[in-house]
């Protein structure tokens, strides 16, 4: 397979990290979460005691970002400063501030010239690209362009499920608002032009996965 960009976004637990994760280790690819440096960001504001409801604040942040993302499937990592963040950018507090930081122009601006720059620097054949602006933005170029929906119901059972709890009131209040927030920066709930959609509402993961792997086998 050629040197690829494949560029797939989604809502919330559309389970568009683990399915591009595992499609691009499948196929050799690297992988790239761009919703981790938007959580990472957020861990460091708050880790700084940065307000983030402040948009200059978190915006003079940016510049000196030091940021690194491990994007081989198998050796995944996240680090800031040189600190090994990679789990602590999943828990509740930093998932509840993401929105706030992510929907500051000079936050998007620098990360997108980020995912960008590693993007280009991509090792062959290819490599997975996640988030919300992925096809729209960030690679709207890419070869393969796949948007990754199901049902909020469906959404919702995956998060639970992931988590080991049952869907809770709040965790479903939660899950919408993220989804609305960020929705009023960028629009991830409908294909733009070009834009393959894979409804994985009636699919397990497995399906899921070797669908992916289909489209962009596929690719014209
Ligand atoms: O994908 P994940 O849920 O980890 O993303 C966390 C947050 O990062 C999203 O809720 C959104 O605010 C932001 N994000 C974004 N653009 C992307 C990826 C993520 O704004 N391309």
């Amino acid at each position: 397979m050629s040197d690829l960009i494949v560029a797939v976004d989604g809502p919330a637990g559309s389970g568009k990290s683990s399915v591009s994760r595992e499609a691009a280790r499948r196929l050799g690819f690297a992988y790239l979460d761009t919703g981790a440096a938007y959580r990472a960001l957020a861990w460091h504001c708050l880790d700084e005691g940065v307000d983030v409801e402040d948009a200059v604040a978190v915006a003079a942040r940016v510049p000196g970002f030091d940021y690194a993302i491990g994007m081989s499937p198998d050796r995944y990592f996240v680090r800031v400063g040189g600190e090994d963040i990679t789990p602590d950018i999943r828990e509740p507090r930093v998932t509840a501030v993401v929105s706030a930081v992510a929907r500051v122009p000079e936050v998007r601006a620098g990360l997108t010239e980020l995912f960008r720059r590693l993007v280009a620097e991509r090792p062959e054949p290819g490599v997975i690209v996640e988030g919300r602006d992925i096809t729209t933005v960030v690679a709207p170029d890419a070869a393969v362009r796949v948007l990754l929906t199901a049902t909020p119901e469906a959404r919702m059972a995956r998060r639970s499920a992931e988590l080991g709890a049952k869907p809770t009131e709040s965790m479903t209040q939660q899950l919408a608002s993220r989804d609305a927030q960020d929705l009023k920066v960028v629009d991830f709930m409908n294909a733009a032009e070009g834009v393959t959609t894979l409804d994985s509402t009636e699919l397990d993961f497995e399906q899921t996965v070797q669908a992916l792997i289909d489209i962009v086998r596929a690719r014209p």
